[in-house]
């Protein structure tokens, strides 16, 4: 009777599955602060994404570990046709075409100073950031990527990228803007994932204030008005009112991201015995969606759509 009155259903083709690439070969390494949660290399993902398919998910969003050596200030490697970001799109689309593959498009993990945009003095300048963006999605969509996630938030990266990917003759890639990306603790896990935490200050010159509930609505509604095909509130379980505010303003489709302290969370608590994982799990992403979200990234999408396949 309840599943019948149901205002609220999860399915594996809401998540996005979030997946951290390394170099080297049959590579599957634990990350400490995101139990059960790994990095790979390109061979171990691409297997992975294979089961991901199979369980009903239709998107995944790459995020690459660069080497020290190859990080500078300018995002060098990011542009390079051969990095590993570019032959990961490319093996996983050659091995499973039907996924949608999104790619972050920041600067942070290609970066010395762990920033998400170049660095002058001490600021992290806008501009000069967005040109490099720009040709960072270009250079993604040339690999096969459908959709480009920038999770910058330098300001008019949006309409910079549409109109180099438009100028480019890549008219069907799509972009997944990072609209309101909060300046959040939560990012902690993901950052030791990618060895990219900031060097210096913090992100709070970028990334939106947590007090901040109307410039969430500003940020989304510039976003679209520049070109964003899908517009996304991070992190998630802090931020449902942002969720649902969004939801009520915009017509595109509105994703969450639940982010690695919210899984670090769920999953210390569980090792803890004081959680229920499952019922966690589902009661969260269900929680995501009802709040909003059409869409959800989230390091659980793969223990979910087994959950929803039982
Ligand atoms: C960086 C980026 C971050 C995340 C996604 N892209 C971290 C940050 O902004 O410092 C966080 C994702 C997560 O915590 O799961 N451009």
């Amino acid at each position: 009777m309840r599943s019948l009155v149901a205002e609220t259903v999860l399915t594996p083709s809401d998540f996005i599955a979030p997946l951290f690439i390394i170099e080297g070969t049959g590579i599957k390494e634990e990350i400490s602060s995101m139990q059960n949660y790994y990095r790979m290399s390109i061979d171990t993902t691409v297997a992975e994404v294979k089961e991901l398919w199979h369980l009903g998910i239709k998107s995944v969003l790459l995020f690459i570990k660069c080497k020290d050596e190859l990080k500078d200030n300018k995002g060098t490697e990011a542009l390079n046709p051969d990095g590993l970001m570019q032959r990961s799109i490319k093996a996983i689309k050659d091995a499973c075409p039907g996924m949608v593959v999104m790619t972050d498009v920041a600067l942070d993990p290609f970066s010395t100073y762990g920033h998400d945009g170049i660095v002058e003095g001490n600021q992290i300048v806008n501009d000069p950031t967005v040109e490099v963006l720009a040709q960072m999605s270009v250079s993604h969509a040339l690999a096969g990527a459908d959709i480009v996630a920038p999770s910058d938030m330098m300001d008019g990266r949006i309409r910079a990228i549409r109109d180099a990917l438009e100028s480019s003759g890549f008219t069907n890639t799509g972009i997944m803007a990072y609209s309101a990306k909060y300046a959040s603790c939560f990012y902690g896990p993901f950052r030791d994932a990618l060895d990219s935490a900031p060097g210096f200050g913090d992100k709070k010159t970028y990334q939106m204030d947590y007090s901040n509930r109307r410039e969430a609505i500003k940020e989304t509604l510039m976003d679209i008005e520049e070109g964003a095909d899908i517009v996304m509130v991070k992190p998630a379980m802090a931020y449902l009112d942002i969720i649902r505010e969004v939801r009520n303003v915009v017509q595109v489709p509105v994703s969450a991201y639940h982010v690695s302290g919210e899984y670090a969370m769920i999953k210390a608590a569980t090792k803890m015995g004081w959680l229920d994982e499952n019922k966690a799990i589902l009661e969260s992403l269900t929680s995501i969606k009802r709040a909003g979200a059409d869409l959800i990234a989230t390091y659980f999408a793969k223990a979910a759509a087994e959950l929803l396949a039982m």
